[in-house]
């Protein structure tokens, strides 16, 4: 079994073998001949069912996140809707009260409109086991959570799933879904702590390089893959052979990225700590996280990520002016690059949610969230120091 870094680089990337290039051509071709009817001259067909990047692709993120299988969509939300597809009419989902606001829209939103009803859960280790109903097919979790990177115990929410199986036949189980999208399968792989299928949008941390849209999904179970690569061909919202080359190319690095972005996150977060401009801290990584017990058994060597939150006192102004003040951090939406991001949650990414909701899951309005990436440490922690004056003396 070879290490993390060894599968980045290698796993579903062997050289051509007509030329003995090490890295894959770019196979644009829409169609493929064949040798008679229905007698393809290789393994494909039409791009949409299957191309030769895309599987390249699809092979790293199961040999990744430890799974049998992966499948790649044009974005992580078209994991999530494709996913969701796989539903009959009358099935009932449980997801958590702060999830990704883009999959909280298309639970509430889309997936409603076509007979799927979800309950969300703001504690939903504790409640799972009475949220779960006869006819309930998903439960849908991240962890840590955005923006308030709180952190659910995996292993803990796949027994409750585990328990409420028994007895239910084959159609009735009910499939435990992890999107990782926030720690990578560098930190975190949640089929290993009993999820049926985990899900990333790529954009973030696998692709890395802030120039890709893409999702994707891995599973361990033949069932599963079977029906949701069914219906990726089926839907067809499926990621170009551009986009799969350096989606793959950018997860040759991911270790090294995310090793180092979660290095200077943790310096970034005990700095802030220690700050007296600022009221509270949200980073897994610190020994004063009330989860941290959690995080040791679920994340690779207790690495807290790249991601961080922290409420700066001086409220919505003082937020505000703390991104626009930043020198190396950019104001901008998204996350999971080499670059360092800043934002404010409430004004941005969570402005579309009802401020008492908002407020219940941690999302106030002094919030800034940091996409720490892998700029120098002494750098980005001037530059934290230097944002953080600033916004308490305007
Ligand atoms: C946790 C999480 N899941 C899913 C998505 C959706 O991914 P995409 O933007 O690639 O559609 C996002 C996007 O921000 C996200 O942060």
């Amino acid at each position: 079994m070879s290490g993390f870094g060894t599968l980045a680089v290698h796993a579903g990337a062997p050289h051509d073998k007509t030329t003995g290039a090490v890295i894959p051509a770019i196979s644009l071709s829409t169609t493929f001949a064949q040798s008679a009817a229905a007698k393809p001259v290789g393994e494909y067909e039409y791009s949409r069912s299957a191309n030769p990047n895309r599987d390249g692709f699809e092979q790293a993120i199961a040999a990744l996140e430890k799974g049998k299988y992966g499948l790649a969509f044009s974005s992580g939300s078209a994991a999530t809707a494709t996913i969701l597809q796989s539903l009959a009419q009358g099935s009932h989902v449980v997801s958590i009260g702060d999830v990704y606001g883009g999959t909280h829209r298309y639970f509430s939103k889309v997936a409603n409109a076509h007979g799927v009803e979800t309950t969300f859960s703001n504690a939903v280790e504790d409640e799972l086991a009475s949220l779960i109903r006869p006819e309930t097919r998903l439960v849908w979790i991240e962890s840590p959570s955005n923006p308030t990177l709180t952190v659910t115990d995996i292993a803990k929410v796949a027994g409750i799933v585990k328990q409420a199986n028994e007895g239910r036949s084959a159609d009735e189980q009910v499939f435990l879904v992890v999107d990782n999208t926030f720690m990578s399968p560098y930190v975190q792989n949640p089929l290993t702590l009993g999820a049926d299928i985990v899900v990333h949008s790529v954009t973030k941390y696998i692709n890395g390089h802030s120039d890709v849209v893409m999702g994707v999904a891995a599973t361990n179970s033949d069932a599963i893959h079977e029906k949701l690569r069914f219906l990726q061909n089926a839907i067809g919202a499926v990621p170009s052979p551009f986009d799969s080359w350096l989606a793959h190319r950018g997860v040759k690095t991911l270790h090294i990225r995310v090793g180092t972005a979660s290095n200077n996150a943790q310096a970034i977060a005990e700095f802030l700590e220690k700050s007296p401009l600022v009221e509270a801290v949200n980073y897994p990584g610190l020994e004063s996280n009330p989860r941290r017990e959690v995080v040791k058994r679920q994340h690779r060597n207790g690495l807290g990520g790249g991601m961080i939150s922290f409420r700066i006192k001086g409220g919505a102004e003082s937020a505000n002016k703390f991104c626009q003040n930043t020198k190396i951090f950019t104001l901008a939406e998204s996350l999971g690059g080499i670059e360092s991001l800043c934002e404010v949650p409430a004004a941005m990414t969570h402005a579309g949610i009802d401020v008492k909701a908002r407020e219940a899951s941690g999302v106030f309005d002094n919030l800034v969230r940091l996409s720490v990436g892998i700029e120098d440490k002494e750098d980005l922690l001037k530059d934290v120091e230097q944002a953080l004056q600033s916004a308490a003396s305007q």
